[in-house]
Order: structure tokens, then sequence, then C-alpha cells
């Protein structure tokens, strides 16, 4: 219940005013997010590649209407690729060797409706194959062409300096046209790009196999929306048990698949699977939040295993913070605590006792 309404706030632009101007609340969101400018993103992503991570940097922003704003979306992240691709640790490693980026197509311009009539096509020639299941029809009509040249010149730059891209996954409305546009470029030969699927939704066994043999690299994780039946299962034992099944199809057949969750047996059944298989710790990454579980973080990391943090930044981070309170509400009171903890008031645990 509680997640519903977090995740219905995390959609709403009257909540979203509100709570970014609220006092604190930016305080509240450097729990999970590093911070809003690229140099905070660069700092945090130096910081995790000195303790030996991996890191997937998102500049946050999300659901675009403008022209303008998809603009400055892809201006940023011209500017993080540059920075990736020039600094240094201080051992003298390139921070490029540990570090790719996310992003979202719906930042890039994939919301943004045509101009043209006759550019109102968001089925492409060679599409993803779609699961005949499927019950979602793409209503289309966004700008493509605008989506490729805005993402095109990311991707050139990221070309250029060899860094990986992650097409984030949003919501299934999306899903269909994201494999799509992410199909078009694949078969065009770009490909250092990778996508994301969700294992609560119902298609993804079918997406995993569709991945596997064009050794599209992955993400599986076990997805952050409010979906309903029958595009997504909705026990948390169902989305478990699939996310255990694709996960063993990644690691067998996959090319490199990012497993990406905090959820401990989720974890166990990926190495007890790799072990079994005799599959290396060198053939799959961990993939987790910044601030989420940061002793599991360390732990896999002192075991051997690899793992990528993925890192926030920007002044975004509205829909981005209420998911996070969604998939854990303790979260809630965590940072609400966390912030009181500077104030006068000194916290409802006391000052201190949360790091
Ligand atoms: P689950 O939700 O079952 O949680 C297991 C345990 O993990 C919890 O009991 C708690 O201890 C801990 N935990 C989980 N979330 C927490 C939180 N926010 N705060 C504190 N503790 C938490 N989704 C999506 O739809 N599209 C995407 O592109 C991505 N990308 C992505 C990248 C990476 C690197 C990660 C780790 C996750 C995503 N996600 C995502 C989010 C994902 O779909 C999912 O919502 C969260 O990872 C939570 O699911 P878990 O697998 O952690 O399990």
């Amino acid at each position: 219940m509680l997640r519903d309404v977090l995740i219905y706030l995390s959609e709403n632009n009257a909540a979203r005013k509100f709570s970014m101007h609220a006092p604190g609340a930016r305080a509240m969101a450097r729990r999970f997010v590093a911070g809003e400018t690229v140099d905070d993103g660069i700092n945090a992503a130096k910081a995790l590649a000195t303790a030996g991570f991996g890191i997937s940097l998102d500049c946050l922003g999300e659901s675009v209407k403008s022209r303008e704003e998809a603009s400055h979306a892809g201006d940023t992240y011209v500017e993080l690729l540059e920075r990736i691709a020039t600094e240094m640790l201080p051992d003298g490693t390139p921070l490029r060797d540990s570090t790719n980026v996310s992003l979202k197509l719906t930042q890039m311009g994939q919301d943004i409706r045509s101009d043209h009539a006759h550019d109102d096509q968001s089925s492409p020639s060679a599409p993803w194959p779609r699961p005949d299941n499927w019950p979602i029809i793409d209503r289309g009509g966004y700008d493509e062409a605008f989506l490729r040249a805005n993402l095109g010149r990311v991707l050139d730059v990221a070309k250029r300096h060899g860094i990986f891209v992650r097409f984030d996954m949003e919501s299934s409305l999306y899903t269909q046209r994201t494999l799509d546009f992410f199909q078009s470029l694949w078969n065009a030969g770009t490909n250092n790009i990778g996508v994301v699927l969700q294992s609560y939704l119902t298609r993804t066994a079918h997406d995993v196999n569709s991945a596997n043999l064009q050794s599209v690299r992955v993400r599986i994780c076990k997805g952050a929306y409010k979906e309903p039946e029958p595009v997504a299962y909705q026990e948390k034992s169902r989305v478990d048990s699939n996310y255990v099944q694709v996960m063993q199809t990644l690691l067998s057949d996959g090319n490199y698949p990012g497993i990406a969750t905090h959820d401990e047996a989720m974890i166990q059944a990926t190495k007890d699977w790799a072990k079994a298989k005799s599959i290396p710790t060198s053939a799959y990454e961990f993939q987790m939040l910044y601030g989420v579980r940061r002793d599991l973080q360390n732990q896999l990391l002192r075991e051997g295993d690899r793992v990528r943090i993925y890192v926030p930044f920007g002044e975004a981070w509205y829909a981005y913070l209420m998911r996070r309170m969604a998939e854990r509400p303790a979260n809630l009171f965590f940072i609400v605590n966390a912030v009181l903890i500077e104030s006068p008031f000194g916290g409802l645990m006391g000052k201190g006792k949360h790091k």
C-alpha cells in the first residue's frame, strides 16, 4: 500500500514541485544521490573506483517533454563522458577503466512528440522480437529523429573513448519502444551499448533469449515501477523465481551480464549457479545502487566478486528518490532521521547513531 503511494507520488508533478523545495529535501536526497553536478558524480566515482568498485554514472532525468531539456541532458552526458575519459585516480589509473554510464531514453527525447506527422513512427524496420502475448500497444508518436540525433552525439563520444552506455529500462509503456530503438542502433553497428530487463515482467525470459542470441549485454533487475497484470508478476515469490531463472540463462549463455540486486537470496543463487557451472567471477558482475547496502557491496568485493555501483547525480533527483523509498519504506524514516540529526532536534534516534 505504502509502496503504491510512493510510486504514485514519484510520478506526480505537484508532489515533485512541493518536495524539491521543502526544507532539508536536498540533504535527504544525498543519502542516495552523489550530488547535483558532474563534479559531484566524478568525485564519487573516483572514490568508489579507488576502493575497487566499478561504477555506472547516471545523470538523473526522465520523462523530458521539451527539446531544450533533452538537448541539455545530451550536453551533460557529452561533458560527463569527456571527463570520464580524461580523469585519473590517485594511483594514475584512468577512470574510464572502471566507469561507464547509464541513461534513460525519455531523458534524451523519447517522450517528445513529433512536429511532423510523417515522423510519427516508432517502429523501426527491424524491431526487437515482440512476444506474442505482450498486450501493450505502443502509442508511438515520438520524434525518433530527434532522439537519434540527440543520443547519437552522446554515443559517438562514448564510442570514441571506448566507454559502455547502458539504457535503463522504464515502465512497461516504454519496454517495446526502448528495445526497438536499441535494436536499430545495434543493427547499425553501435555495439558499446546494453539494455536492462526486469524480472517482474512476464516477457523477460523471451527478451533474455533474444539478447543472448545477439550477445547483447543485459543488466537484470527486479523492476521499480508499478505494473499491472498480466504484464507483470504481482507476487514477490514469482518475481524472485523468474529472476533466478533468467539470471541462470544469462550467466550460462549471455554476454557479461550485470546482476543488479541487493537481495541476498538472489546474490547467493548467482554465486551457487556460477560455482555449479564453473563460470568464473570475471564473466559477470553484481550491480548495486549508491548508498544501498554498502555493507553487502564491500563484502562482495572482499569475497572476490566484481561489483559495480550505480551512481546517480543531478538536480532531477525527486522521482529516483521516491522509487528508492518505495522499495524500502523504512528509508523514509532513515533519511528523515539523518536530516534531523543535523538539525537542532538531534534526530529521532539521537545524534550520531546513524552514519
Ligand atoms: P528487493 O526489493 O527484494 O530488496 C531486497 C533487499 O535489498 C531489501 O530487503 C533491502 O534490504 C535491500 N534494499 C532493496 N532496495 C533498497 C533500497 N532502496 N534501500 C535500502 N535497501 C534496499 N529498475 C528498473 O525498473 N529499471 C532500471 O533500469 C533499473 N536499474 C537498476 C540498476 C541497479 C544497479 C540496481 C541495483 C537496481 C536497478 N533498478 C532498476 C531497481 C530494481 O528494479 C529494484 O527496484 C531494486 O534493485 C530493489 O530490488 P532488489 O533486487 O534489491 O530486491
